[in-house]
Parts: C-alpha cells; sequence; structure tokens
C-alpha cells in the first residue's frame, strides 16, 4: 500500500532574500517532474532571478 503523504508548508518572505519553503511539499516544475528529493525538508527558491540552478537559490543574490 502507497503511503499517503499530508502537503503542509510554511512559506516565509524575506526582504531580499530568497523564498524559504519549510515543511512537507514537493516542488513541481514546468514539466510536471518533482524537483526537490525530499518531501519533508526546506528549500530555498530564488526571487531575485540572478540563480543559475532556478528555481532554487544559488546564493548570486549576495553577490
Ligand atoms: S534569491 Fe538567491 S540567487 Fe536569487
Amino acid at each position: 500500500m502507497e503511503e499517503v503523504k499530508r502537503v503542509s508548508a510554511e512559506i516565509q518572505l524575506s526582504r531580499n532574500q530568497p523564498i524559504k519553503i519549510s515543511g512537507n511539499f514537493n516542488v513541481v516544475g514546468i514539466d510536471g517532474n518533482i524537483l526537490n528529493t525530499d518531501f519533508n525538508k526546506e528549500v530555498y527558491l530564488c526571487a531575485c532571478g540572478k540563480s543559475k540552478i532556478k528555481p532554487f537559490c544559488d546564493g548570486s543574490h549576495k553577490g
């Protein structure tokens, strides 16, 4: 029997910082594939447009 995963997430917005998402969730790309590898974790999404690994932050916003 497949385990049912419950989605719950907190999205934290900060000025000039990436978007932090923490909890139990998946990030689904435009092709429908899941981009994150762990269901229960935190990710940082690029909010500045400079990241080379979008949609994730690579720290380029600092430079
Ligand atoms: S927010 Fe970090 S690289 Fe864009």
